[in-house]
């Protein structure tokens, strides 16, 4: 089960006066089970990318197999339904799409939508809303008197709750509180090891996309380059205006200073302080 992109190529408002081109020439595969991010410069076509990948928007050239559903230009729209419901989006900045009444007939909007039966939708939402640290009583108030935080995390819950094989988050830690971002990403990170549940991130934060299983760049609509967190940090990626995480330049510099190379880069300072106390332990004693 996976989403390929075979050359696509995207062009907003084609065969207009107005037309202007996204993406070029793309291919990507994501995965059952994996853990992905796109990265790349502010316009470079992450988000037009994820419009793609549930069938929002349908490429004007190439083609996408989505769960083994073919996806070009002419594909008819009522062959796109079954992929909505299998691949779930949470768009940047979601909470501006909350509109029910309570938090809770949002939540589970979407689930519904999908035939999903209220009762089955509403206890997992309300496990979600557990796991999201999100308090029951929550639940009959309405979504606008929310903390922007606690917004968000509604707005994730009403994905998630129609239990979807491929998560797409676009930016979904943007404006949080760096104890909400570190949160959510814990939540994600461990749906991901729980569950056979895709996670598609694009984020800004390298620090996010080290802890992915595999890294996808895009540079002016097209992805330049592919790989573990490791083969892409370790990289100058510098022309496409993609700089390591902190701990990485960090790493960096004692190889300068001391002149030798770590034999391989630690991605995240968690894993650095497991690697520097055994090197410690052989070398300093
Ligand atoms: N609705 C639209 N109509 C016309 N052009 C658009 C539209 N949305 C995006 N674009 C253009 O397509 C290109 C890719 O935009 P996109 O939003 O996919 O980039 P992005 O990588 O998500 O950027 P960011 O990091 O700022 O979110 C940009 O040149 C952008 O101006
Ligand atoms: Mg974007």
């Amino acid at each position: 089960m996976k989403i390929s992109l075979f050359d696509v190529g995207y062009e907003y408002s084609k065969d207009t006066p107005f037309s202007s081109r996204a993406l070029e020439h793309v291919d990507m595969v994501f995965k059952e089970g994996r853990f992905y991010a796109i990265i790349g410069h502010t316009g470079s076509g992450k988000s037009t990318i994820i419009q793609h990948l549930n069938a929002l928007l349908q490429p004007t050239e190439g083609h996408l197999d989505i769960l083994g559903t073919l996806v070009t230009e002419r594909t008819k729209k009522k062959e796109l339904r079954e992929i909505r419901k299998r691949v779930g989006v949470v768009f940047q900045f979601a909470e501006q799409q909350l509109f029910e009444e309570t938090v809770l007939k949002d939540m589970i909007f979407g689930p519904m939508n999908f035939g999903i039966p209220q009762k089955e939708a509403e206890a997992r939402a309300r496990e979600l809303m557990q796991q999201l640290g999100l308090d029951e009583s929550l639940l009959e108030r309405s979504p606008f008197e929310l903390s922007g935080g606690q917004m968000r995390r509604v707005a994730i819950i009403g994905v998630l709750a129609a239990e979807p094989d491929f998560i797409v988050l676009d930016e979904p830690t943007a404006g949080l509180d760096p104890k909400g971002q570190k949160e959510l990403m814990a939540f994600f990170k461990d749906l991901q090891q729980k569950t056979t549940q895709t996670i598609i991130l694009v984020t800004h934060q390298m620090e996010q996309a080290a802890v992915t299983d595999e890294i996808y760049v895009m540079y002016k609509g097209t992805n330049v380059y592919h790989g573990t967190p490791q083969q892409v940090f370790s990289k100058d990626l510098s022309k496409y205006g993609i700089y390591p995480p902190k701990i990485v330049e960090l790493q960096r510099r004692i190889e300068q200073k001391h002149g030798f190379q770590f034999d391989e880069l630690a991605m995240t300072p968690e894993a650095f302080k497991e690697m520097y106390m055994d090197w410690g332990t052989l070398y300093v004693r």
